[in-house]
């Protein structure tokens, strides 16, 4: 088929699903993809964009980022769409149904998205069973599984430790989410004191389990001051994590919003998040020095956003948001424009970008 003819079709089809209710399309690219039922896309396979971070091989280092695949019913599909890993979760010890609804809305203007879903999930028993299967695929990609604690739980430190039990054998990787803001309290976990408790909790169990090498991320919200940053790079280096995410969404309202449902509650993504998360993720760098791996995530929606992101100090990179405007043709695109920038400048591998722009960035803030 023509280029052009795939294009509009592309376009055609993702019009089609943005006439319907935001969730209800996002539960029908679920079961379409859970179904084997998606696009052929391009795939995009080089040796230079392959990546090790944390005794992980990742074919290359872009990834679907927590909360588009919430129950782990799509991950086969999104690695054949050359997604280089997959992270799925938020998960809960137990299953809850997040808030009522509506509770998900696109800012169409500004290719973002304002949710408050709170964190509704199958909870923990089902996602494993789930995340068991497809870890013995082969091939595969990177699997890393989110984890978070249930609205109503007393003890919002022990839901992360139970998380870290139930994952520790079937997870590439596991993902602290203390930054979404849908649960209320949440984000105090970010506190040093709070942190250090949780962290040390994790690791207790995943030296139990004997997995105590299990890379463990932290997941960060961008709104938070110098100071709280600094002492969350601190004491997740001194407590054993691999790294961070730089960011979760953000409860702040940019200037020049321009969409009317830009006055939801919640967390907004995609594009007006670039800036921001992109700063905070050089800070990140500066500060962290070397001892944590970060991934860079927030309003990535083509090449030239992944390369920066890459510059400003990130080893992998995620994205969502972009996926629900541009569609699963998109991976392929940013696969294609970090090589064509590779070559631009005379790079040998992606990891020669990794912090690059760390100056410039810093400038920004
Ligand atoms: C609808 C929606 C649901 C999300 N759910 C989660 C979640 O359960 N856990 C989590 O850590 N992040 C969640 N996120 C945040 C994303 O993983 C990501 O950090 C954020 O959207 C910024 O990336 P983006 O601008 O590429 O979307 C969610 C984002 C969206 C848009």
């Amino acid at each position: 088929m023509s280029n052009t003819r795939t294009c509009s079709l592309q376009r055609l089809s993702l019009r089609m699903m943005h006439l319907l209710d935001p969730e209800r399309a996002h539960e029908l690219a679920i079961r379409s993809l859970a179904c084997g039922l998606f696009p052929q896309v391009p795939q995009v396979q080089d040796e230079r964009l392959h990546v090790r971070c944390c005794g992980l091989s990742f074919a290359n280092p872009l990834g679907m980022a927590a909360g588009f695949d919430k129950n782990a019913r799509a991950v086969p599909a999104l690695w054949n769409m050359g997604f280089g890993f997959v992270e799925v979760g938020t998960v809960t010890p137990l299953a809850q149904p997040g808030n009522p609804r509506p509770r998900l809305f696109r800012l169409s203007h500004d290719e973002a998205i304002i949710n408050r879903l709170g964190f509704n999930n199958d909870g923990q028993a089902a996602v494993r069973r789930r995340v068991q299967g497809w870890v013995k695929q082969s091939p595969r990609g990177v699997l890393g599984v989110n984890i978070g604690a249930n609205k109503a739980s007393r003890d919002r430190i022990a839901d992360y430790a139970q998380g870290a039990r139930c994952f520790a054998d079937v997870a590439d990787y596991l993902t602290i989410n203390i930054s979404s803001p849908n649960t209320p309290g949440l984000r105090d976990l970010q506190g040093a004191e709070a942190l250090r408790r949780l962290l040390g909790g994790v690791q207790a169990q995943l030296r139990e389990k004997g997995k105590e090498t299990l890379p463990v991320f932290v997941k960060l919200a961008p709104d938070m001051d110098d100071a709280a940053l600094a002492d969350i790079v601190e004491v997740a280096a001194g407590e054993g994590a691999a790294g961070l995410i730089i960011s979760n969404t953000t409860v702040e309202r940019p200037a020049g919003l321009r969409d009317p449902q830009r006055r939801e509650q919640g967390g907004l993504s995609g594009k007006p998040l670039f800036e921001p998360s992109t700063r905070m993720l050089a800070q990140a760098h500066a500060l962290a020095r070397g001892r944590l791996k970060l991934i860079g995530c927030g309003g990535v929606h083509d090449a030239e956003s992944a390369w920066q992101k890459l510059r400003a100090g990130a080893d992998l990179v995620q994205l969502y948001s972009a996926f629900v405007y541009h569609g699963p043709w998109l991976v392929a695109d940013i696969l294609q424009g970090l090589l064509q920038r590779l070559d631009a400048h005379g790079l040998k591998h992606v990891s020669e970008v990794v912090g690059n722009g760390v100056e410039e960035w810093l400038e920004k803030v």
